[in-house]
């Protein structure tokens, strides 16, 4: 019988998806030496509270001591799966200090250090890996970074929250609250424990910067994008998306030119025609377009334990080849442009305006008149049937300058005739 090398490698965290790669490569273990021509273990397994009973988790394995790992020369791989900035950024930079490969899942860590730990990756000629830390299970980050390599990526699009999504899609086609939806959610394990997160769009905001990153060869970071939730998305605003034939989704866009970026995550209505409009529940697609390749789209499970694991796999089984070939840190850090951030008063939209109006004569004329002095141009508006004296008033515009729309807005708030501006919801046109 052929008898391998050994790779070791060690787990930091053993939650949802420690585990799930814990049990993936137990599964995969008699494949490893044709995939990877080496066999591979999970020597130690790092994790806060010792004393938590893990089912199937071999107790000499595990460990609450980082020295144990770090100091270990015989440990070459850390996959780091417990989240959070610290202490996850100081193992990640010793572990790579120390001359150990690492791959995480971590998005909060790489949307905020991500070029802290690429430059030290580099340094250490070590591979840093982290399929898994935008839309789970899909691959789109090795794609950007290889196979899509030679297009000038001019638009990112994605559907990358998997609790958002669900909580829209419950509103859209089931008619359920806000309120509800997000307690399904939670109680199907997509949120998470803490969900503002999710719901507020950080999450989204989070992966909409790494992907920004690389899709554009250029630094962006969680600071940089602007990001609005759906907690104020009503059953109405979805209702009339579709009488105007969109769909409400919580989308991130990032765009480029030839000087500037623009990365944002927002409630959005898209025609209902798009790929995107069709993505319901759960599921994350991220919709790119290059010069050469034209459109695409990656769709698939954006969270979960398996998922999750499969992109760590796909992380480890590429860096054990690289150790294979002795070709680490082969693809790093992909930025090398400094296009700056548009300024968001400059950005331009068309917007869906959910006015609730007093229900009687020139109301019309006196909304219209303060768009129109303001450079908003109307595309399309109606009026629903008015109820005790009160009617509602839904406007789409044209692509307008943010700035001029939140001029009318300011002034809309003094009108007596105004009783609120309900809704202000961007809608989705082409570049
Ligand atoms: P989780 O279930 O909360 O598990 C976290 C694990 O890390 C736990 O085992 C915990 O130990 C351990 N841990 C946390 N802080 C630690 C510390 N200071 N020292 C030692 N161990 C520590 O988290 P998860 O859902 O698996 O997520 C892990 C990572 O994957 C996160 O970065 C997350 O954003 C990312 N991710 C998750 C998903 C998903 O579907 N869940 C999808 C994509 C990416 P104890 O068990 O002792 O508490
Ligand atoms: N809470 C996240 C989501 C999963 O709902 O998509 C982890 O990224």
């Amino acid at each position: 019988m052929h008898k391998y090398k050994k790779i070791k490698a060690a787990l930091l965290g053993m939650g949802t998806v420690g585990g799930g790669v814990y049990k993936l490569l137990e599964k995969r273990k008699d494949e490893m030496p044709f995939k990877i021509q080496a066999d591979l273990e999970i020597s130690r397994i790092l994790v806060r509270d010792l004393s938590k009973k893990r089912e199937g988790i071999p107790d000499e394995a595990l460990t609450d001591s980082w020295e144990q790992i770090v100091n270990d020369p015989e440990i070459q791989i850390v996959i780091e799966l417990m989240g959070g900035i610290e202490p996850a950024r100081t193992y990640i930079l010793q572990a790579l200090k120390a001359g150990k490969h690492v791959v995480t899942a971590n998005k909060d860590l790489m949307a905020e250090h991500g070029e802290e730990l690429m430059d030290a990756a580099e340094q250490n000629h070590c591979d840093l890996q982290f399929e898994a830390a935008v839309a789970g299970g899909i691959p789109i980050i090795r794609p950007l970074k290889e196979c899509l390599a030679g297009n000038d990526i001019t638009e990112v699009m994605g559907i990358v929250n998997g609790t958002t999504n669900y909580i829209l899609t419950k509103m859209t086609k089931e008619g359920m609250d806000f309120a509800d939806a997000l307690k399904k959610a939670q109680e199907l394990g997509f949120a998470e424990a803490d969900p503002t997160a999710d719901i507020e769009g950080l999450d989204a905001g989070r992966k909409m910067a790494i992907l920004a990153s690389i899709a554009f060869h250029s630094r962006v970071t969680f600071q940089d994008v602007d990001i609005k939730g759906i907690t104020k998305i009503t059953a109405k605003d979805i209702q009339y998306a579709g009488e105007f034939g969109y769909t409400l989704k919580l989308l991130g866009v990032a765009r480029n030119t030839d000087h500037e970026m623009e990365v944002g995550v927002f409630p959005m209505m898209i025609p209902s025609s798009h790929p995107l409009a069709g993505v319901s529940d759960s599921f994350n697609a991220v919709f790119i377009h290059g010069d050469a390749v034209d459109d695409a789209m990656f769709q698939g499970k954006g969270a979960g334990e398996f998922p999750t694991a499969s992109a760590v796999m796909g992380d480890l089984i590429t860096v054990a080849r690289n150790m294979q070939y002795d070709c680490c840190g082969r693809i790093g850090c992909s930025c090398y442009k400094r296009l700056p951030m548009k300024a968001a008063g400059e950005s331009r939209h068309k917007y869906f305006l959910r006015l609730i109006v007093e229900d009687r004569t020139g109301i019309l004329a006196g909304v219209a008149g303060v768009l129109g002095n303001n450079n908003v141009s109307i595309n399309q508006v109606i009026q629903k049937p008015a109820v005790d004296g009160v009617a509602e008033l839904v406007v789409i515009t044209d692509k307008v300058e943010n700035r001029h729309l939140h001029d009318a807005l300011m002034i809309f708030g003094e009108m007596s005739m105004i009783r609120e501006v309900a809704s202000v919801i961007r809608v989705y046109t082409q570049k």
